[in-house]
């Protein structure tokens, strides 16, 4: 069958190769991952000035912390004497500034040079031109997001609006208080697939009633396929003899107390492009991370986060984080299962999209004018 001749209800999906091609993988690392809005961090993972964090953005790694006016700063991880890599650590603390582990230049929290072996012999060096090359950082909903572009796009645009694109307004999402929320759980997942196929999951829910048993229990509509974010600001209701957001259905945690009645016993499941899922339950939030690393691997870090005197008081999560865990797992395992078809002739021409995956073509679409932009 050809893409002229499929049936209206059908909408042909991207080919094998763009979920396997390194030279595809390369594009979308300079057009979509260095050019956008990227979360790396939670910012209560840099308290501290002088701690930080190391994440691979694109095709760059890219150094994250703690300045000692407070402020989140981000910065190229590459000492800018001969190139050698900054921080290698994914994570760590430095008392005062990062010393180069080659010839020991070394910079502030602030990224200035403030001192290099000689330096006094090189009277022509400029610090402020020799500092560590700056990115850009916004922080909202308690995360880091760092952009690599010299003009970085609208953050409101981008990713403000992609909420309340999703929610119907931003208030909606303010409600929960994301920033003062606490992680009670992080798992971190590396799941062997490709990036899209994790964003192509999460945005549909046709898999929902063979795939996750326990959530189609707790969400009883996702029984039908219609995924939560079919709709601009539905929230998915709970069973009508659900408690709480649990893997059993029992009862929950505390309420976040700025969630209206509207939202209690309701799931809202969000994407905000290119890597983040954001998904919200009366008594926490679950909030994912993706980071590709390869044409077929990404890291995928999910953190669920809850009132603080909850994870303070040691409260038990365990069966409010295990309903997402599996459905994570049951997620990946079936990327996973879909990531070595892609490069088999059977998908050259990709796969097709039933109605209720139509919405994932406009991601195609979406991505496809970054790619060729
Ligand atoms: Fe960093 Fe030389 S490369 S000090
Ligand atoms: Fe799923």
């Amino acid at each position: 069958m050809t893409a002229t001749s499929l049936p209206p209800s059908l909408i042909r999906t991207l080919s094998g190769e763009h979920y396997t091609d390194p030279a595809i993988f390369a594009l979308e690392q300079e057009r979509v991952f260095e050019a956008m809005w990227f979360c790396v961090a939670r910012s209560a993972d840099l308290a501290e000035p002088g701690q930080f964090r190391t994440y691979q953005v694109g095709r760059e790694s890219v150094l994250i912390s703690r300045s000692r006016d407070g402020s989140v700063k981000g910065f190229l991880n590459i000492c800018r004497h001969r190139g050698a890599k900054l921080c290698l650590e994914a994570s760590g603390e430095v008392k005062r500034a990062f010393q180069c582990p080659y010839h020991a230049w070394t910079y502030g929290l602030d990224g200035k040079l403030v001192a290099a072996p000689n330096l006094t012999s090189m009277p022509d060096i400029d610090r402020g031109e020799y500092g560590l090359v700056n990115v850009h950082i916004r922080e909202w909903l308690g995360y880091v997001w760092a952009s690599l572009a010299d003009a970085p796009p609208s953050f409101e645009q981008d990713v403000i609006g992609a909420v309340i694109e999703r929610l119907g307004d931003v208030a909606a999402i303010d409600n929960y208080r994301i920033e003062n929320l606490e992680v009670g759980r992080r798992i971190t997942y590396d799941v062997k697939a490709n990036w899209k196929l994790i964003v192509e999951n999460f945005m549909e829910c046709y898999h929902c009633a063979t795939i996750h048993p326990e959530l189609t229990e707790v969400l009883p509509e996702f029984a039908d396929g219609y995924a939560a974010q079919y709709y601009v600001g539905h929230g998915a209701e709970f069973g009508a003899d659900v408690q709480g957001f649990t893997v059993d259905g029992g009862e929950g945690l505390d309420r976040i107390p700025g969630v209206g009645e509207d939202q209690d016993r309701r799931y809202y499941a969000i994407t905000v492009r290119p890597q983040v899922f954001i998904n919200l339950v009366p008594d926490h939030v679950i909030f994912h991370r993706m980071y590709p690393m390869a044409p077929d691997r990404t890291v995928v870090e999910c953190d669920w986060l809850y009132l603080p005197h909850v994870v303070e008081s040691g409260q038990d999560v365990t069966r409010s984080v295990e309903l997402f865990h599996r459905v994570n797992q049951q997620d990946f395992d079936a990327c996973e299962r879909t990531q070595p078809a892609m490069s088999s002739r059977a998908y050259a021409k990709g796969g097709v999209l039933v109605p209720s995956e139509h919405h994932i073509g406009a991601f195609h679409t979406w991505l496809q004018n970054k790619l060729s932009a």
